[in-house]
């Protein structure tokens, strides 16, 4: 039996990871909980999985928590930073799923592995933000990470049975969002509603965004590097609009070996608890006869400028990759809070990072206080 934490289960990921845990009670317990403001939905959860602890994200949601669990005894309830990593590094745990949205992943998780806990890895931003520290970590503390991301659970599972040494290039599909097929010029007129509205996928505000300026793609691609340990240059991307093939390896003989599936998370997310087994569920099947075609493009790096962003970030590496993630965190929420167009996200994620003197970052603290900066950067100049 297998003591799992799920780190923002109030999102889609962590909501998915419950349905998981419910379908295999005989091999995972959820042990604690946390969550950012949706104090309701956590309320439920803990009726429904009785952790023995929780976390919210501050001081007075954690006063509101505690005054409605009443005098029936719940569990420990944490808040903050500190209340993340406790949860995270409870001795009782085994597993950490790491899925809140973006650089809030970071700290909690480092210190998971740190702990010796296994990781799940939904939360992408953490390896975009400290891959090798993150890695380093991991390879120290013997214990494993699995990633969340169906192009690296489908990478992952193609690379089983094979050697690293006759690996050529890993590719990493796309949907290609909801924005795939418009002109340059309706771009310029795009709602956050229009944004939000993914063709294949049902995600959380940051990602779906991320995926309709193909930053998500950008922020896979320097994800994919350090899990697998790959030159930038060994990972290629493809449109994919049915989102059936969720990735692929390419072997030194020209072999190809990709995974495919219906798109829903909770198979990645089994996969990542359950791996290197597949666990059984009672889920359609994929029908390709009813598919029938599949078709696969090169991305336009013109109209998705996000992407070559990230490339940029990734190849000039030390700190460049927590500013770019940070300024596009920013660069999200404005636009989600109509303060900036959509075609704005990439102006502002570039002027913050020719605004950045790259430097090297060897710990933690250094690579959050990269990320401080280029928050302060990009809010900047958002007010100029
Ligand atoms: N959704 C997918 O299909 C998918 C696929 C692959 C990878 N991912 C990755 O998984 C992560 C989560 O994505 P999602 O779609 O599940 O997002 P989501 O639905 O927006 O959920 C995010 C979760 O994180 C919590 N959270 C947000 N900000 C926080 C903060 N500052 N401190 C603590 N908790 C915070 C939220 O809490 P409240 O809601 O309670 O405020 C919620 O529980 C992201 O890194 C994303 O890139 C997602």
């Amino acid at each position: 039996m297998k003591k799992i934490a799920i780190l923002g289960s109030t999102g889609s990921i962590g909501v998915n990871a419950l349905k998981v845990i419910q379908n295999n009670p005989e091999k995972y317990e959820v042990t604690a909980l946390a969550a950012g403001r949706n104090i309701d939905l956590l309320l439920k959860q803990i009726e429904g999985f009785r952790p023995v602890a929780v976390s919210v994200l501050d001081e007075d949601l954690c006063s509101e928590l505690k005054s409605r669990l009443g005098d029936n005894k719940g569990p420990e309830v944490f808040y903050g930073n500190e209340g993340f990593v406790r949860l995270a590094t409870l001795d009782q745990i085994d597993t950490v799923i790491s899925a809140m949205t973006g650089a809030a992943g970071l700290l909690p998780t480092y210190e998971a592995i740190k702990a010796g806990k296994d990781i799940a890895l939904a939360n992408k931003e953490t390896m975009v933000m400290a891959g090798h520290l993150i890695m380093t970590a991991v390879k120290k503390n013997g214990v494993s990470l699995v990633p969340i991301d169906s192009e690296h659970s489908a990478v992952l599972q193609s690379l089983q049975g094979h050697k690293k040494e006759d690996l050529r290039r890993v590719i990493l599909t796309a949907s290609g969002g909801p924005f795939r097929d418009v002109s340059m010029e309706q771009m310029t007129t795009i709602t956050p509603a229009q944004a939000l509205n993914h063709p294949n996928w049902h995600m959380g505000p940051k990602i779906s965004i991320d995926s309709a300026t193909m930053m998500n793609k950008g922020l896979e691609t320097i994800e994919a590097k350090w899990l697998f340990d790959l030159e930038m240059a060994q990972i290629g991307i493809l449109i994919h609009p049915q989102s059936v093939v969720h990735s692929m390896v390419e072997y030194k003989d020209g072999s190809i070996i990709a995974q495919l599936g219906i798109p829903d998370m909770m198979i990645p997310i089994s996969y990542a608890l359950s791996f290197p087994h597949h666990l059984k569920n009672d889920f359609s099947t994929l029908k390709l006869e009813e598919i029938g075609v599949l078709n696969f493009e090169k991305p336009d790096l013109k109209k998705f400028p996000c992407l070559e962003l990230a490339f940029r970030a990734a190849e000039i590496g030390s700190s460049m990759p927590a500013v770019l993630n940070a300024a596009n965190e920013i660069a999200v929420e404005s636009f989600l809070d109509g303060k900036i167009a959509f075609l704005d996200i990439p102006e502002l994620i570039e002027k913050s990072m020719e605004a950045h003197q790259p430097h090297p970052v060897e710990t933690i603290e250094m690579v959050m206080e990269a990320d401080r900066w280029a928050r302060k950067t990009a809010l900047g100049l958002l007010k100029n």
